[in-house]
This record gives structure tokens, C-alpha cells and sequence, in this order.
């Protein structure tokens, strides 16, 4: 072939594949067999390696590239990332509608577009000049993470659109209940823990660092917004545009006159729900145009023109097996239920949680019984009651446990408390669980070191503690010796671990496994106190005056320092290098600096959180009660008790609009 004929093949195949993942993953239709696509797609991986000149950006095959050695990158976004208000039944949707006229000028009758709400998660794709440049998650709404490389494996989002333009489209990425299935039905084969749910999956799968293994676990998308340059008027034109530019956009979506017509159709989206693929958790009720769209806005973090219908929480019944008790890793004994394998809103169910054992006894719940479960928005299913066959014979009510059933040592019942706790700080499932957390993704993220992983080296005798994991490379041989590890394996394994150690000190603290400390937590305290010893030297009533920090948080940090096993710990995973200082930097002087602030009441511009992170940024304080120590309180609208008790003080008060005056520029 000449020169000349290789470029015409290699354009054609290019084409052709193009036009058959259209059709494929986008219209639903095969037009070729397998074995003739992938014979197609051989020879122009073929084609273009051989005459690398000719590789465009919008090959399909630079859907697979190898780059994510930068990571996921902050990506900040255009046009925020809004979230929807929830709307369950009839009368709210009205209350909504009532508010959308509310909002317009009379005489304008709004119509509305209804979709479904598919439950993955949010992107942004972004095209310059038609091509795509960029694919960015959710984030905060105003900040989110880039997972280009990711998203380009999904066959259905187009490289490039004819007719070019600069624009951003958004959907939502998910897994079909199947494929999930697939997955689920691999890892148990194979003893590695299942996936809650599809919507895990996805998101999980976006973040791995190699696009090969999320080629391998297909995701798909459906796309339901056009920003930018466009000539949509109307959400349904926008959605039709979609299309035209052949992205994948839901078929079921209905335009509709008035909000009672919204309503008429809502059975038929709920009774079609579960013969769809995917899982979707409701519907969304959106203002069709954009000129309405423009004239309601935005409260808060959700637009006035839209609303979130949610689906009634899915129920079934089966039979309860057994109660098995679970030991987590702060020591809680929690009551689960072993069920008869039941279907139920895309997933198996076998299991689900009890609570605790005052739920049992007020449900009345025992085993042999048949139990109702129910599968609500969030992902566990939980047993809601008990529906016993007429005639049935019931067993002996359920005991409270006594002894921890992984150590057997004795349980206790703190007063106030439903929790049954094992207190034993050396009980095997308590160490894997404080060494799982801390290995975890939202943590130190330690790849290669999941929870089989950490089970077997508890087993072994390698991990007693999480600051063993940073020793584990001085028996780097031993370990390579273990059956079912490779030296490659291992030696992943330990560059994981050498890595997590630049984690900033919030994951760090987070990964410690204080009860109540979650992520948000963590920043918050890493922010104010700065560094560990400063923490771990602070006093309950210190901590608590740490803007949205409560007492159950303040007691229970300082509880956890109190603990010689958890200063000890520390120590170790200070000499091994972890990072325990640094995010508080220094700032410039300004007015805020070294000044405590005290916000109540709603403001207008901005939520507290807002406020309170810009005031921390300055260098300032916040509290959430009001003493002597108060530097200046920040009133919004309608605030109560607290600016009595500044009055009362004599602390200084600010309004909103003199707070933001004091804002740097
Ligand atoms: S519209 C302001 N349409 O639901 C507009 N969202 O809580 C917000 N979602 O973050 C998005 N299907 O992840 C819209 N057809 C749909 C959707 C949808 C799923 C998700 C999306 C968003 C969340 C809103």
C-alpha cells in the first residue's frame, strides 16, 4: 500500500469504527459481529502504529491512553455544578410549581420536562471547537476532579461532534445492573469483597489509575444538559440538539404542559423503573425554558426551576435466616440480618443491618421469621418489620449478646447509648477494621492493600496495629514468600505504602479512625489546630469551639488521646514519615487574623459553611456559641439567641454586608 492508500484505509476504519460504536453503544443496535469489529479495530491499531502520523486525537483508539501519572487534577467549573432539591409526593410538586409561578410573570405558564434521574454520578464534559478536551466530576458543585482519561473510555461519549462549537455537556455516569451483577459475581469467585452498588462502581471505577481496568469494567452515560454555545432555547431543544450531535440522551424523557399532566405520568416512569437497565432513583421536573430558567435562579445550591421526585423506597419480603453479630472497627457490635437470598431493586439482597439490638426487640424481629426489607435511597437495606404467615410458629424471642463474638470477651451498654461495644482494644476484628479504614480510598488510600489483604495479615501476625504497615518493607522477603503473592505483588504493594506517606495531615488524621471524625471533620480540625500536637494538647471545650464541631466530637477526640495505644501510634507513624502539620499556612495580616467570629442567622449571598471557610482562610476563628471571647458576631436574617446573647455581652455585630466589606478583594 502506498503512502496515500494507507492514510484513505486508515481514515476509513476510523470512520467506520465510529459509526458502529454509535450504533452500538449509543442507539443499542449491533450492525457487525464482534469478531468483524474487533478485526476492524485490530487493523488500525495495526495501521496506526506502523505510520504514527496519522493517529488523530479522535481515533477510537485514544479512548486507552496510559497517562494518569498526574492523577485526578482540580478542575474548576464554569458554570456551577448545581444539586436538586427533593420533592416525594403530590402535594410537594405542587408546593413547587406554585413557587415557579410565584416566580414568573403572571400569565406565563410555565411547561416542564421530565426525565429520569439515573443514579450514577454527575460529569461535566467539556469540547473546544467540537473536540473533547475534558471531563471533570462533580466535586463541591464549584470545584471537581479531572477524570479525562477515565471518561474517554466510555464508547458512547463522542471525541469530537461535527459542526465544532465550544460547549460543555453534563450527565450522569453509571453502570447497567448487569454488568454490575457481572462484577459482583467475579469478585466472589475470586474471595474479594462485593460492590454495595452500581453507583459505587462507577464512581470507584472512575477514579482507578489504570484505563485499562476501566475499559474492563464498562461504564455508559446518558447525557441531559447543554451549556455554552448552543442554539437550545428550551431543555427539550437542548435535549434534541443532544442527540443531533449524537450523544446519548434518554429516550423516556416527556415534555409536558402543566404540572398536573407531570403528575398524570409519574405512575408510568415508576412502574417502568424496574424493567429499565440501570438504576434510576426518581424523576427530575425541570422548567423547559431557559428564559424561565434565567428568571427563577438559583437558592442555595439548587435551582428554583428543577426538582428531584423520588421513588418510594423499594420493598420485599423473605426469609430471616439468622442474626450474625458484626464487629466494627471502634469496637460496635451491630446485629445483622442473614437472609434468604431475596431480588430487590438491581441487587440480590442476603443481607441486611438490624440497627441494634433495641430494634429487634421493639420490631419484635426473630429468626425464622418472615421479614419485611427495603432498599431506600441510600444503599443498605434494612428490615422494616415482620410478616409472618398465618399459623406460623414463631421461635423464642432473640437474647442480647454478651460476649463479643470474635474474642469473646464481655460486652458493655454505655448508659444513653443503643450500641453494644466490645471493649477489648486487641480484638482481631476491631485491629483489621482500624487497619482497613486507615488503608481505605477516602483515607491513605493505600492501593494493594484491601481488606482481604489486611484480613490474612492480621492472620499471619504482620499487622497488630496500622503504623505495623509502614514496617511491613523490612520483611519485604518474608512476605514475598507467602503463597498466592507474586514479588511483583508485593513490591506494589510496598511502593503504595511508601506513597501514602505524603498524604496531607487531614487523610491522615481521618485515617486514624476517631469515632465521629469523617473527612469533613478531619479538614476542619486539621485546618484550625494546624498540627497534631496542638490537637492532641487541646481541651475538650478548644476543640468544641471549632466552627460545627460538637461535643460528641470534641469528648471523643480527646478520649482518643487519652488512649497510650493511639499516642503511641502516632509516635510510630511520625518517625515513618507521615505528614502531621502543614495545612494551616500562614497568612497576611488582616482584619479577620487571630479574631473569633460567630455566625447565626441566614445570609443572603452565602451559606455559613461559606462564610465560615473564608474566615478561616483569613486566619480567623469561628465558634458556634457566643461568650467574652467572641470577637464580632455575623447576623443574617432572622438571627435569634445568639445575637441576644452578643447584645447581652456587649460582643460586636456585623451585618452581612459589612462582613463582606471587611472581605480582601
Ligand atoms: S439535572 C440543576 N437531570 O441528580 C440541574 N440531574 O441531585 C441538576 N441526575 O447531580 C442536574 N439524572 O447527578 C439532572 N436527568 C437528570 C439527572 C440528574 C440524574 C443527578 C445528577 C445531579 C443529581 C441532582
Amino acid at each position: 500500500m502506498s503512502l496515500r492508500q494507507i492514510e484513505n484505509r486508515i481514515i476509513e476504519l476510523r470512520e467506520l469504527i465510529k459509526k458502529y460504536d454509535y450504533h452500538y453503544y449509543v442507539l443499542s443496535e449491533a450492525l457487525i459481529s464482534d469478531f468483524e469489529y474487533d478485526s476492524l479495530y485490530a487493523e488500525l491499531v495495526k495501521l496506526e502504529k506502523e505510520n504514527p502520523v496519522f493517529v488523530t486525537f479522535d481515533s477510537p483508539t485514544q479512548r486507552l491512553s496510559s497517562d494518569l501519572t498526574g492523577g485526578f487534577p482540580p478542575v474548576s467549573h464554569k458554570y456551577q455544578m448545581l444539586s436538586l432539591s427533593n420533592t416525594y409526593n403530590e402535594g410537594e410538586l405542587l408546593d413547587f410549581a406554585r413557587r415557579v409561578r410565584d416566580g414568573l410573570p403572571e400569565l406565563e405558564i410555565p411547561e416542564y420536562v421530565v426525565e429520569y434521574k439515573i443514579d450514577g454520578l454527575s460529569v461535566s464534559l467539556i469540547y473546544e471547537n467540537g473536540v473533547f478536551v475534558k471531563a471533570a466530576t462533580r466535586g463541591d458543585g464549584l470545584i471537581g476532579e479531572d477524570v479525562t482519561t477515565n471518561v474517554k473510555t466510555i464508547k458512547s461519549i463522542p471525541l469530537s461532534v461535527e459542526g465544532g462549537g465550544n460547549f460543555e455537556v453534563r450527565g450522569e455516569i453509571y453502570m447497567e445492573k448487569e454488568v454490575f451483577e457481572k462484577l459482583n459475581l467475579r469478585r466472589a469467585e475470586r474471595g474479594e469483597k462485593l460492590f454495595a452498588n452500581p453507583r459505587n462502581v462507577a464512581s470507584g471505577t472512575l477514579k482507578l489509575l489504570d484505563p485499562k481496568q476501566v475499559s474492563q469494567r464498562p461504564l455508559q452515560i446518558y447525557v441531559y444538559s447543554l451549556l455554552g454555545e448552543s442554539n437550545a432555547d428550551t431543555q427539550w431543544s437542548a435535549l434534541q440538539i443532544l442527540k443531533d450531535k449524537k450523544f446519548r440522551v434518554n429516550n423516556y424523557s416527556k415534555l409536558c404542559n402543566s404540572m398536573v399532566e407531570v403528575i398524570e405520568l409519574l405512575s408510568e416512569f415508576e412502574e417502568k423503573r424496574d424493567e429499565l437497565p440501570y438504576e434510576v432513583d426518581g424523576v427530575v421536573i425541570k422548567v423547559n425554558s431557559f428564559r424561565q430558567q434565567n428568571l427563577l435562579g438559583n437558592v442555595a445550591k439548587s435551582p428554583r426551576w428543577a426538582t428531584a421526585f423520588k421513588f418510594k423506597a423499594k420493598k420485599a419480603q423473605t426469609k430471616l435466616l439468622q442474626i450474625t453479630w458484626q464487629v466494627g472497627r471502634t469496637g460496635a457490635v451491630t446485629p445483622v440480618a442473614e437472609l434468604e437470598p431475596v431480588f430487590l431493586a438491581g441487587s440480590t439482597i442476603s443481607r441486611a443491618t438490624l440497627h441494634n439490638f433495641d430494634e429487634i426487640k421493639r420490631k419484635d424481629i426473630r429468626t425464622g421469621d418472615t421479614v419485611l426489607i427495603e432498599k431506600g435511597g441510600d444503599v443498605i437495606p434494612k428490615v422494616t418489620g415482620v410478616n409472618n404467615p398465618e399459623g406460623y410458629i414463631r421461635n423464642e424471642e432473640e437474647k442480647i449478646l454478651e460476649n463479643c463474638p470474635v474474642c469473646n470477651s464481655k460486652l458493655t451498654n454505655p448508659v444513653n447509648e443503643v450500641a453494644l461495644y466490645c471493649e477489648n482494644y486487641d480484638c482481631p476484628a476491631q485491629v483489621k477494621g482500624r487497619i482497613e479504614h486507615f488503608a481505605s480510598r477516602g483515607a491513605m488510600d493505600i492501593e494493594g492493600l484491601g481488606s482481604a489483604i489486611v484480613d490474612l495479615f492480621v492472620d499471619l501476625g504482620y499487622l497488630k496495629n496500622y503504623a505495623d504497615i509502614y514496617d511491613l518493607q523490612k520483611i519485604a522477603s518474608e512476605l514475598k514468600k507467602i503463597e498466592r503473592f507474586g514479588e511483583k505483588s508485593i513490591d506494589n504493594l510496598l511502593a503504595g505504602i511508601e506513597k501514602s506517606k505524603q498524604k496531607p495531615f487531614s487523610k491522615v488524621l481521618f485515617a486514624l479512625g476517631i469515632r465521629y471524625v469523617g473527612a469533613g471533620v478531619a479538614q476542619k480540625l486539621a485546618a484550625h489546630f494546624g498540627n497534631i500536637e496542638k490537637l492532641i494538647s487541646a481541651t475538650e471545650e478548644e476543640i468544641g469551639s471549632v466552627y460545627e464541631i460538637g461535643p460528641s466530637i470534641s469528648n471523643s477526640v480527646v478520649n482518643f488521646f487519652k488512649d497510650e495505644h493511639n499516642i503511641t501510634a502516632v509516635e510510630r507513624l511520625k518517625a515513618a514519615g507521615l505528614i502531621f502539620t502543614g495545612e494551616k499556612t500562614e497568612v497576611e495580616d488582616n482584619f479577620f487574623k487571630g479574631k473569633t467570629f460567630v455566625l447565626t442567622g441566614t445570609l443572603s449571598t452565602m451559606s455559613r459553611d461559606e462564610a465560615a471557610e473564608k474566615i478561616i482562610n483569613l486566619g480567623g476563628k469561628t465558634s458556634s456559641s457566643v461568650s467574652k471571647n467572641t470577637g464580632y458576631v455575623i447576623a443574617g436574617e432572622s438571627a435569634g439567641s445568639k445575637l441576644d446573647k452578643a447584645n447581652q455581652l456587649g460582643v460586636k455585630i456585623l451585618t452581612e454586608a459589612e462582613f463582606i466589606k471587611l472581605l480582601p478583594e
